[in-house]
């Protein structure tokens, strides 16, 4: 068991866009730790999503880092752009990435915080070796592309994977996970290792509402202290 916080990161690609700017607040208002914010390019992964306006036009909206998880063929075209209209950190994928470590150092020299994302197909042992570079290891619990779509349950045993090859490294480093997060599928993250939880259909398209549904994600899973 680790001794991390839980943190939520709802995920905007589920949010009305024409109330954008009002429901990143309410998430915020109801707790949430950052926005993961999803940009598609319809190459990577089949589906087109958002880019640079809509990280500039929530930079002013939320105190919030803004997380950006970048599901593209060539990271390095975007990051700087990016940085400057206010992204936080990224997130880039493992997979198809010729220069993983460039695009690391690439991020890092802008100042910025770096995570890797695993598709299901992937191994945890495909990170052994640039573990210690990075802040951040996203466990994707679908496939990249789409929101609303169920949890893979085989995906759990690579969190705790992920968590031993940290612990082996010495290394401290978040455990993120990805899709189909709701409020069962929390805890079994949580319960193999995972510390950051992104969530987007399940908070932004609750028929209970924003508020709700983020309680329920903070009720259902626990804040661990050391
Ligand atoms: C999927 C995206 C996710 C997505 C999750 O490719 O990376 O961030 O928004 O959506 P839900 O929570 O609906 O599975
Ligand atoms: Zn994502």
């Amino acid at each position: 068991m680790n001794t991390s916080l839980r943190r939520l990161a709802p995920s905007i690609l589920a949010a009305d866009f024409a109330n954008l700017g009002n429901q990143v607040t309410i998430a915020a208002q109801a707790g949430a730790d950052r926005i993961h914010i999803d940009v598609m390019d319809g190459h990577f992964v089949p589906n087109l999503s958002m880019g640079e306006p809509i990280i500039k036009s929530l930079r002013p909206v939320t105190k919030l880092p803004l997380e950006v998880h970048l599901m593209v063929t060539d990271p390095d075209l975007f990051l700087e752009e990016f940085a400057a209209a206010g992204a936080d950190s990224f997130i880039v994928h493992y997979e198809g990435n010729k220069n993983l470590h460039r695009t690391l150092q690439k991020a890092k020299s802008l100042g910025k915080k770096i995570g890797v994302a695993l598709n299901p197909a992937t191994p945890a042992s495909a990170l052994e070796a640039i573990l210690s570079e990075l802040d951040l290891v996203l466990v994707m619990t679908v496939n990249p592309g789409f929101g609303n779509q169920h949890f893979l349950p085989f995906t759990l045993t690579k969190i705790t994977q992920v968590e031993r090859l940290l612990q082996e490294q010495n290394h401290s480093a978040e455990i993120e996970v990805d899709g189909g997060i709701d409020a069962t599928t929390i805890l079994l993250a949580q319960r193999a290792g995972a510390t950051v939880f992104v969530a987007g259909t399940f908070i932004f398209q609750n028929p209970r509402g924003i508020l709700q549904a983020m309680d329920a994600l903070q009720k259902s899973s626990s804040v661990l202290t050391s």
